[in-house]
């Protein structure tokens, strides 16, 4: 059984993430999670969320709590949401648990050993107003590169740029807006990524099947400017994994964490440690998802990230990996995402600007944003949501194509027939046709899929979609029954079973959809379909099926002129 172990980027605790968010990395992620296990391979599935670092530490003082407080909490409350999307992780894990505190200072030791860390005395921003250093996100000041006014000190938002706090140009404190700043003396530790450089350029270049904007991105950081730099891996920050602790070989670094980028992707592997003692499970269990010698050899590593997390997983976490020694599966293809744009303008959390996950289900049920979501996913540009995009998307393929095709076929049935598939009539010219077309496509699909091209694939499966429809059309059951009971009845009973190809293809996309299917043709029998003329006898006549509700309904033109209006502005 082939194994995939798939890893999206894992959200920043700080907050409600937007549909920006959620297309750029965990939804596509489930996609392709629920795809491969349709088609029957054995797939590993982790996320967790990002706690450490500036981002929790200044949400946390914001909302007025203790850190550890405030990411418990909103860990589950990004645990619910995503339940509520229907994201079938395998675990949703925490890169504060004790796991991942070990695992990294596990890593950060062998990097030592192997000469990949060392300790540098630099000089730091340091806000005499509030009275510490200002690491990161702390600070905040213009972009040297792009000109962004409101940069951070880890890295522009505008351009991607990564950048050290002192780069900033006009540097403010994050905290008190102070700019009454001076640098100071404080010891760190550098991760030696430049002694790793051709290595990385090495294995970079032998991944000739990644998207060029995964290796572009990669390829800029390794030469361009100076080349590839090395990184503090320490911050003077009280949240986050101890830098000083038994055992450490360095002394002196009390009071310091580990950089938060150097710890958030260590946790895809403390993650599956997670969910493995969450399940009682031995150690094997997980590491033979992680550890070549311990049968990841035959393990494909799928990960899924927006364009800015990009340089820290071709570049810093196989320095990591790699510097280790250690026989860690590294990554086997990057699907990166640009950025989704909101109704002529930037999601924007900051403004509340857009429309946030637990907004988004407010008003309407996961399938019609995952639909809308993956249809449009940001793959080879930039893309944009728009109500009226959004409305026409929904009405048209959920409530027009797909809805209307299940309804027609279940209804006409029903009144005809009763609830159960009918008997009698066989396949014509027009069946063989149809047959043809959804193998054909039904292929392609497949192909898309493999190649996580998710626009492509969504595309594919509206047209199959459509091809039901338009069978219908010409086939014209309810004129033909007048004359020919037992040839409608042929034509229902394909159609009927059409429902059952649709809810099967359609479960990565649209998993409730799927699932109300199956419940309404009151069958189990969910295996990915080989041969298209065998998958559509599956239901045989006599199994009996009930109409379903309405599937999917429409979004009238009032409710797409408030949403738009109360998802403007302030959040
Ligand atoms: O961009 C983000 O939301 C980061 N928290 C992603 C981290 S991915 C990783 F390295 F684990
Ligand atoms: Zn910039």
């Amino acid at each position: 059984m082939a194994r995939t172990l798939i890893t999206s980027a894992i959200p920043y605790i700080n907050g409600i993430k937007h549909l920006g968010n959620l297309v750029g990395s965990q939804l596509p992620a489930d996609l392709y999670a629920r795809y491969l296990r349709a088609r029957g391979d054995d797939v590993m599935f982790i996320c967790a969320t990002d706690e450490h670092g500036t981002p929790a530490e200044l949400a946390a003082a914001k909302a007025g709590k203790p850190v550890a407080e405030y990411c418990a909490e909103m860990h589950e409350v990004q645990a619910e949401l995503g339940r509520g999307f229907r994201l079938s992780f395998d675990h949703f894990g925490r890169s504060s648990s004790a796991r991942n505190h070990q695992l990294t200072q596990h890593f950060a030791v062998r990097l030592w050993e192997r000469g990949y860390i060392e300790e540098r005395t630099e000089r730091q921003m340091y806000s005499r107003a509030d009275n510490r250093f200002l690491p990161d996100r702390y600070i905040e000041g213009t972009c040297p590169n792009c000109g962004y006014e409101k940069a951070r000190g880890d890295q522009c938002e505008n351009c991607t740029k990564q950048l050290d706090p002192t780069d900033l140009i006009n540097p403010r404190s994050a905290i008190s807006g102070s700019t009454d700043l001076e640098l100071r003396e404080t010891k760190h530790l550098y991760l030696l990524q430049s002694k790793l450089r051709d290595e990385l350029d090495r294995w970079i270049d032998s991944k000739t099947d990644w998207p060029v904007l995964t290796t572009s991105i990669a390829k800029k950081w390794l030469h361009e400017g100076e080349g590839l730099k090395d990184r503090g891996i320490t911050r003077d920050l009280g949240w986050g994994v101890p830098v000083q602790f038994p055992g450490a070989p360095w002394s002196g670094m009390e009071g310091k964490v580990f950089y938060v980028w150097f710890d958030a992707p260590i946790e895809y592997i403390a993650c599956t440690a997670e969910w493995a003692d969450f399940h009682g499970l031995e150690e094997h269990e997980w590491r033979r998802w992680w550890r070549l010698d311990e049968g990841a050899e035959d393990v494909r590593y799928v990960q899924f990230m927006g364009k800015d997390n990009v340089p820290f997983h071709t570049i810093s976490f196989p320095a990591t990996i790699i510097g280790s020694g250690e026989p860690w599966k590294l990554v086997d293809y990057i699907k990166s995402f640009n950025y989704l744009n909101y109704d002529g303008g930037q999601f924007s959390t900051s403004q509340g600007r857009g429309v946030f996950m637990d907004q988004a289900l407010e008003i309407l049920p996961a399938d019609y944003w995952r639909w809308w979501l993956l249809s449009h996913a940001p793959e080879n540009s930039d893309s944009e949501f728009t109500w009226e995009n959004f409305q026409t998307s929904v009405n048209k393929d959920l409530a027009d194509v797909l809805g209307n095709f299940v309804s027609r076929v279940t209804k006409f049935c029903r009144a005809r027939f009763g609830e159960v598939v009918p008997a009698g009539g066989e396949w014509g010219d027009t069946e063989r046709a149809l047959v043809a077309e959804v193998e054909r496509r039904v292929r392609q699909y497949e192909a898309h899929m493999d190649a996580i091209e998710i626009r492509k694939a969504a595309a594919e499966l509206r047209a199959i979609w459509v091809a039901g429809n338009e069978y219908l059309q010409t086939a014209a059951p309810w004129a033909v029954f007048k004359t020919d009971p037992d040839r409608a009845a042929a034509i229902i009973r394909l159609a009927l079973n059409l429902v059952r190809l649709h809810a099967i293809l359609s479960e990565p996309f649209i998993p409730d959809g799927a699932g109300a299917l199956f419940t309404a043709l009151k069958t189990d029998a969910k295996a990915w379909p080989g041969d298209i003329a065998e998958a559509l006898g599956a239901l045989p006549p006599g199994h009996a099926f009930e109409v379903p509700d309405v599937l999917y309904r429409k979004i009238t033109d009032e409710e797409r002129a408030a949403w738009q209006e109360r998802y403007a502005g302030k959040r």
